[in-house]
């Protein structure tokens, strides 16, 4: 196969993008690496019909890789992920218009070009989360206590670009991170930014059913096969508050070989953004049960 990878400068060493090329190329498969945030880019012949089998998109928000990718889309190549069901996700002010809209359970979800509007956002709907549109990373997401708050952290909030804001959704501190690889769930229990105190050692963790219904409905109302679910189990159960296309997998088990043999699968069948099949949870391999001596194979 010949693919091309889209690998910002912010993941140049990254385990994710790397280790994923590493197996690639370790099992005969050619990988072009592009890093459209250190290169200038020559877009009028950057792409042509037929030059791979798949382009595959490992950027931050904002930068000029999504461009690249809907420009391979745009003469036929195959991408992963899908290149609209990115901009679906990647826009969190569209990912609530759309997540909403199609039943996902996520906040009612506000979006302000500047922090001054978010005054307008009726009281009963503090603590407020205030996070950048197209943020990442926990970068800029911040709580918003009450209204009479809000005046003195304009400044904190100003020049990120469109603002999304949130109902505090009460929950543990722990955020649930669900990782779909193909066709297969993962999740991990990480500690939230917004409870940084809340020490929780990272690691893989059964996935409750009602979650995993949730994160496989997540990769078909957005269209994405490779992705990440994040999960906050409030008090009235699963609630979705971010949805990452190719995020870290961190704690999945062979990250590198699962995301590289997943990318080979949808270039060899050309099919991105319309999973055809539901992803099913994989239990953690230290809770699966030993087996019993003599005990039925
Ligand atoms: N509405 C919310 N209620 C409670 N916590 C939230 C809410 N939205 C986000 N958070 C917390 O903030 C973290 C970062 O927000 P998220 O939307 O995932 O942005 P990012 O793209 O930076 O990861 C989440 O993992 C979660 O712990
Ligand atoms: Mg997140």
């Amino acid at each position: 196969m010949r693919l091309c990878f889209l690998v910002e400068e912010h993941y140049r060493h990254d385990g994710m993008p790397v280790e994923v090329i590493r197996q690639l190329v370790a099992w005969g498969h050619r990988v072009d690496v592009l890093r459209p945030g250190g290169s200038l880019l020559r877009m009028s012949e950057v792409v042509s019909a037929g030059s791979h089998d798949a382009w595959v998109l490992k950027t931050v928000s904002g930068g000029p890789g999504l461009t690249l990718l809907e420009a391979a889309a745009a003469v036929g190549l195959t991408t992963v992920n899908d290149a609209r069901s990115i901009r679906g996700v990647r826009d969190k002010a569209l990912a609530a218009a759309i997540g909403r809209n199609r039943g996902l359970p996520m906040p009612t979800t506000y979006a302000a070009a500047v922090p001054e509007l978010l005054a307008e956002i009726p009281e009963s709907a503090f603590p407020l989360v205030v996070k950048p549109a197209d943020g990442s990373a926990g970068r800029g997401v911040c709580l918003v206590p009450s209204p009479d708050r809000l005046a003195a952290m304009t400044g904190q909030l100003a020049g990120q670009g469109m603002l999304v804001a949130q109902p505090y959704v009460p929950n543990s501190g722990v955020d649930l991170k669900v990782y779909c690889v193909g066709g297969e769930l993962y999740a991990t229990e990480r500690c939230s930014p917004l409870h940084p105190d809340h020490a929780v050692r990272e690691r893989q963790v059964v996935l409750p059913a009602e979650v995993a219904a949730v994160a496989a409905q997540v990769g078909a109302v957005y269209g994405l096969d490779l992705y990440g679910v994040d999960v906050l189990l409030g008090p009235d159960g699963p609630v979705v508050v971010d949805v990452n296309d190719f995020p870290s997998f961190r704690q999945v088990p062979q990250a590198a070989a699962r995301v590289a043999r997943a990318v080979l699968e949808l270039a060899r069948t050309g099919r991105a953004g319309a999973p055809d099949v539901i992803p099913q949870a994989i239990i953690p391999e230290a809770v699966i049960p030993e087996q019993q001596p003599g005990a039925a194979v």
